[in-house]
């Protein structure tokens, strides 16, 4: 796409999402159909991820959170969890240097500790050589679930409480965000559902208190770039009144 072609993209889009949260659904539809095992569908769906995050970058939004691992997917078989390890393990060595030059800022959303060392390993690398970068930022969630992120939030106050650095009295909604994993990320304005489903799935839970929902039935691989700017276009023409009234 040319500057010129961005601009008039970008103008018609306006207002634009400040966050967009994704979740990925369809991978493995998408392969059955086609006759082939499910991890292919994992890979066609990693495939996708360069155009969307590129045309979020270009466009100029300023966070996308994708939910790439649940607290939940644990349960699918275990060659099955193995493959999205092995798959995110190499996204991460092959994709961070062109993310790098790109002034992608990469975070993982969820508990990484307990993932595979060598995966966790790469997500911290991948973290660090990027985190100083001042364009978009990536959120990655990798053994993620929004009660867990909320849990963890709570654990934190409550020592902060106990040894005296914080007063309950200042306890607030701010500083309760902050302990989120998108600290300092502004809340999820548009979750957009491949796939079908029309339900959260425990995914950002709090961050998209506010946030439109937009439900489609194309499964993630063949989420396009065309798709994507569909999706932006109908949250540009929604309503969004904040429990207010509009024009008020
Ligand atoms: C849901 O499809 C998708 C997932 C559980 C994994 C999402 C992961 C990717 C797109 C891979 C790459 C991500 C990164 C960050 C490298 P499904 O398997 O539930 O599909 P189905 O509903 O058709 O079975």
């Amino acid at each position: 796409m040319t500057e010129a072609e961005l601009q008039a993209l970008s103008g018609r889009l306006k207002p634009l999402p400040r966050h967009v949260g994704i979740i990925m659904d369809g991978n493995g539809r998408y392969a059955t159909r086609r006759g082939l095992p499910r991890s292919m569908g994992h890979r066609a769906g990693t495939e996708r991820l360069r155009g969307i995050i590129r045309l979020s970058s270009d466009l100029g939004i300023e966070a996308l959170s994708l939910y790439a691992f649940s607290t939940e997917n644990w349960k699918r078989p275990k060659p099955e969890v193995d493959t999205l390890f092995s798959i995110f393990m190499e996204y991460f060595i092959k994709e961070v240097d062109a993310l790098h030059k790109n002034n992608v800022a990469i975070r993982a959303m969820g508990d990484i500790e307990a993932l595979p060392e060598k995966v966790c390993r790469e997500c911290l690398a991948a973290m660090e050589k990027t985190g100083s970068n001042t364009g978009l930022k990536l959120n990655i969630g990798l053994n993620y679930g929004g009660r867990a992120e909320t849990l963890h939030a709570v654990k934190s106050i409550a020592g902060d409480i106990i040894s005296g650095k914080l007063n309950i009295e200042d306890i607030d909604e701010g500083s309760m965000m902050q302990r989120l994993y998108t600290s300092g990320l502004p809340d999820v304005d548009l979750v957009i559902r491949t796939g079908g489903e029309k339900r959260l799935s425990n995914f950002m839970l709090l961050q998209s208190a506010y946030a439109e929902l937009i439900f489609t039935d194309t499964l993630w691989p063949d989420f396009s770039d065309e798709c994507y700017i569909a999706a932006l276009e109908e949250f540009a023409h929604r309503n969004r009144r904040y429990g207010g009234l509009e024009g008020k």
